[in-house]
Formats: structure tokens, C-alpha cells, sequence
């Protein structure tokens, strides 16, 4: 447990202004992320007063809902995935503000009208023309939202109008540099939020407090100290009904191009000169420049793969992966995956860092462990067991937090060690976090910060590092081709192998 001292840092990354008044419009708005995320995310900022009371929101999408059906649809979103409905009075309040609207993303009428109707509501709710226009549809339909909005021109004014652009952001570099093509044709790079939601939890944003407000990690923080990294985001879910996408995705694109490269950088990267957005972004784009899979003329010495199979977890039979409703019974989709990047610079030279992620793993843990270092001579070989070297453990989550690992002597008169766990929670220091990471991010867009966004040679420099190995896993191969590990276990055994070839073994969660 540790005690807070009172201390209030003066760090950025704080939200304490209210957006302008502004319509956000949601594309893809009959899908599921805006009714269980987008949604309950925004009246939860509304009800804690970070929002104007003029901000209003618009779902469009194809199928043919009234507003007050969407109205309701919402409500039920916000009543089962939200931090709960509150009064009638403040529901109704805001849900006078939701708006919904049937178009066709490919039909310029649609745009036409769309724009019709949000210059109607400007009027009626004074939004004063502020727009951001958040893209959750998928991702092969970016590209023509995009063109449309900029041929109707809904998103020429870089002070007033902003584009939102959920994951995945293209499917490897060619495809991400095409539509960072197209986004740049129709908008400028500062109109541009990519979405990200593991920038949005506390634990992330912690990363650089952590790094660059104590004075003593960052003198241990390299080569000089450090063994290795292990980044791990294991969670126990599958599918979740959404074989559709994930058929054309996988672990690589779904989780590591994206949420796992976000820890890589803001473990790895140089302190940025200043928290502006882009100071923060230029070094994760530095850092990322200089990262490569271990050994790129033998990939798998670099990186492994994996699909679930069917198992037995908390009690219950879990279906294997080709199994599951919607995924084909030849399926080589890998839901696992884990790899060796290394970083040529002076801090990360020689130090690996190994990232895992998983579905339909034991538990759900998002970590990154430093691993410190053996102490160069052991003088306590007499003690029957080892010393372990020391390793601090940032817990993104859940139990966020951070615990340092050391050897203590044990009490009694023979010379024992054992490793002990000094630790810091969240819960227990702050209490239950209860900002959710898309209400933080919808609000930074709102009020123009991109801080907390992918930039758009970010997203390339990490799709440059992996699109060797997507074009080997993408390639037409037997099912036999791929690993397989039961559901509820940590992974395929070729996961252990890139560590024990090393000497080194994945810690255990
Ligand atoms: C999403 C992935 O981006 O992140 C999902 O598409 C994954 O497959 C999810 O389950 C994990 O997010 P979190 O916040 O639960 O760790």
C-alpha cells in the first residue's frame, strides 16, 4: 500500500474545459459500439457537466429507425452498459439531443441531406457549425465516408469541423498509407482523430507521469539495467459474435498494431520537450522508426502465432475457435499472438521486447513488465534458492497498478531469499477509476486536442514493422499450418519457445 503524498502534478493530459456546443455525428450508428461505448460514454461526461448542454448527437446509418426509436435503443445501451440512467429528468434531457438519420454512406443524396438537416439543428440547438464526425463503420467504408464528406464539403473548416476514425486503420502499410491518402485530400492532419481506446484508460495515460515525473526510473530505464520487456494483453473472452470481422483480422491487426505498439511506444520512447500532442507523437514516431521484428530473414525466430481450440474455463465448455458461430471450420485466423521486436538506438540496444496477446486466455491482464537485469556476482549461492532479478510490473488492467519486485532476506538464522511485491493500487489510493476511456477520448476530440490520437506516419511506422510477418500469416495455408492452444491455457507452445530459446520465460500472470 502506499501512502499519497500531496502533490499535485503539473503534468498536461487534464481535461478542464467544456468543448464548444457541437452536433457529433456517428456513422454506423446501428452497431454495437455506439450503443454499449459511444453512447453511455457521452451521457456520463454530460452528467458530470464536462459537456455543453447544447451538445447534441446524430446516429446515422441504413436501416430505417426513428429518432425516438433511437432515442430508446440508446437509453437501453445506457441502462446496460453505462454507469447507470441517473434521474428521468437528466435522461430526458439529453435524449432530447439525440437525433438519428437513415442514409447511405455511398449515396452523395444522403450527404446532401445530412448536411441539410445538421444545419437545421445548428439552428435549433445553436452548434454553432462545430462538428466531429466519428466514422464506426467498418473499416473498408473509411475511405468513401471520407470522400463523400469532403465532396459535400462537410469537413472543410479545420477550426470547426473534425473527423474520427475508428480501428483498424488500414490492413497493413500499403492499405494505411492509401487512406492516410485519402484523408489527406479531403481534411488536414489536425482535423484527424484516430482512434485508439487503450490512449484513453488512466493506466495508459499514467505510463509517462510514471516515467517522466519520478526521477528514479528513468536512470535504471535502459539497456544498461534492463534484460528484457514483456508486454501482455491476454483477455478471456472469444469472438463475442463478431466473426464477421475478426475473420479478416486477427490477433496481429485487432490487437497488436494498435493497443499493444501504443505500450510498446510509451515504454520505449525518449522523453517528448514539452506535452503537446505533437511533441508526444514525434517521439513515439522516432521510437517506432528504429523497431524491427527480431530477425526479419527468419520470422519465425521473431514472432508465433495461435487459434484456441475447445476447452474448459471458469466451469464451463468453451467451443473452439473455428467452432464459433460465423468463423469458418478451416480457419488459420490466429486469436494469439506473441513476438520479439528489437529497438537499434543507444537506450534499447540488445534489449528484446516481447509482446503477447491472446483470446480465450486464463485471465484478463493488461501488463508490461521491465525485467532488470542478474546482479552481476551472487553472493549468496549458499542460500538454497535463487535470486530473482528484480522486475517492476506497470498493471494496465484490471487491479491497475504498479508493484516493484525485489529479494528480501527471509527471517531466521540460515541465509534464504525470497521476492517480495511492494505495490501501489489504484483502488485503494484513488478508488474505483470511473472515467471509461471513450468518454475521455470523445471529450479530448471535442475540444481539439490530439494528444491522445494516432497520427498518421504513427500508424504507418507501426504497420511498417509488421506487414513482413502479415504477409507470411496472411499467405494461403493448410489449417494444420497454424498452432493451436486449448481455450483457458497461455498460449501455443511455440509462444514459450521464443522466450526459452532466449533463456527467458513469459512471467506468470
Ligand atoms: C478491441 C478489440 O479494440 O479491444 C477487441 O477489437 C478486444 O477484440 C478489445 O476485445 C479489448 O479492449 P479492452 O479495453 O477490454 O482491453
Amino acid at each position: 500500500m502506499v501512502a499519497l503524498i500531496e502533490n499535485p502534478l503539473r503534468v498536461g493530459l487534464q481535461q478542464d474545459r467544456v468543448p464548444e456546443p457541437q452536433i457529433l455525428i456517428i456513422f454506423g450508428a446501428s452497431g454495437d459500439l455506439t450503443q454499449r461505448k459511444l453512447v453511455p460514454a457521452i451521457y456520463q461526461m454530460k452528467r458530470e457537466r464536462r459537456l455543453p448542454p447544447e451538445l447534441t448527437v446524430v446516429g446515422v446509418a441504413r436501416r430505417d429507425w426513428t429518432h425516438e426509436f433511437f432515442r430508446d435503443h440508446m437509453r437501453e445501451g445506457v441502462e446496460q452498459f453505462g454507469s447507470g440512467l441517473g434521474s428521468e429528468a437528466s435522461w430526458n434531457e439529453f435524449a432530447r439531443g439525440l437525433y438519428y438519420f437513415s442514409g447511405d454512406l455511398d449515396s452523395p443524396d444522403s450527404y446532401q441531406k445530412l448536411k441539410t438537416f445538421l444545419s437545421t439543428l445548428d439552428e435549433q440547438r445553436g452548434t454553432r457549425g462545430n462538428r466531429a464526425f466519428y466514422l464506426s463503420v467498418a473499416p473498408k467504408f473509411f475511405s468513401e465516408a471520407i470522400l463523400q464528406l469532403g465532396a459535400a464539403g462537410m469537413i472543410e473548416n479545420p477550426k470547426k469541423q473534425r473527423l474520427v476514425i475508428e480501428k483498424p486503420f488500414g490492413r497493413d502499410l500499403s492499405s494505411a498509407q492509401a487512406l492516410n491518402r485519402v484523408v489527406r485530400k479531403v481534411c488536414d492532419e489536425k482535423q484527424v482523430y484516430r482512434i485508439d481506446h487503450y490512449l484513453g484508460k488512466e493506466t495508459v495515460q499514467n505510463l509517462m507521469v510514471f516515467r517522466f515525473a519520478n526521477s528514479i526510473f528513468e536512470p535504471l530505464w535502459n539497456r544498461q539495467f534492463v534484460d528484457h520487456v514483456q508486454i501482455t494483453v491476454s483477455e478471456t473472452v472469444g469472438l463475442e459474435g463478431r466473426a464477421g470481422y475478426y475473420e479478416t483480422s486477427g490477433a496481429l491487426r485487432d490487437m497488436v498494431q494498435n493497443h499493444l505498439m501504443q505500450l510498446f511506444c510509451l515504454t520505449a520512447m525518449e522523453p517528448p520537450n514539452s506535452l503537446d500532442a505533437d511533441s508526444i507523437r514525434g517521439e513515439k514516431v522516432k521510437v517506432l522508426q528504429v523497431t524491427r521484428l527480431a530477425d526479419i530473414d527468419n520470422l519465425g525466430l521473431s514472432a508465433t502465432r495461435g487459434q484456441y481450440t475447445a476447452g474448459w474455463m471458469s466451469g464451463n465448455t468453451i467451443p473452439g475457435y473455428r467452432e464459433e458461430e460465423g468463423s469458418s471450420p478451416e480457419s488459420t485466423t490466429p486469436t494469439y499472438a506473441a513476438l520479439k521486436l528489437l529497438i537499434d538506438n543507444w537506450r534499447w540496444k540488445g534489449v528484446p521486447f516481447y509482446l503477447r496477446t491472446g483470446k480465450r486466455m486464463p485471465k484478463r491482464v493488461s501488463e508490461i513488465s521491465i525485467q532488470f537485469k542478474e546482479v552481476p556476482f551472487l553472493m549468496f549461492q549458499s542460500a538454497a534458492q535463487q535470486v530473482n532479478p528484480n522486475v517492476l510490473a506497470l498493471r494496465i488492467q484490471p487491479d491497475e497498478g504498479i508493484s516493484l519486485r525485489f529479494d528480501v532476506k527471509t527471517p531466521g538464522n540460515s541465509l534464504r531469499t525470497r521476492p517480495v511485491d511492494m505495490d501501489f493500487r489504484y483502488e485503494s489510493a484513488f478508488g474505483q477509476p470511473n472515467t471509461d476511456a471513450y468518454a475521455r477520448l470523445l471529450v479530448d476530440c471535442m475540444l481539439g486536442d490530439q494528444t491522445l490520437f494516432t497520427r498518421g506516419d504513427e500508424v504507418e511506422a507501426s504497420w511498417r514493422i509488421l506487414t513482413p510477418l502479415l504477409q507470411v500469416w496472411d499467405a494461403p495455408a493448410p489449417p494444420e499450418s497454424i498452432p493451436l492452444y486449448e481455450a483457458g491455457t497461455w498460449g501455443p507452445v511455440e509462444a514459450e519457445l521464443l522466450l526459452t530459446r532466449d533463456r527467458r520465460k513469459w512471467r506468470r500472470l
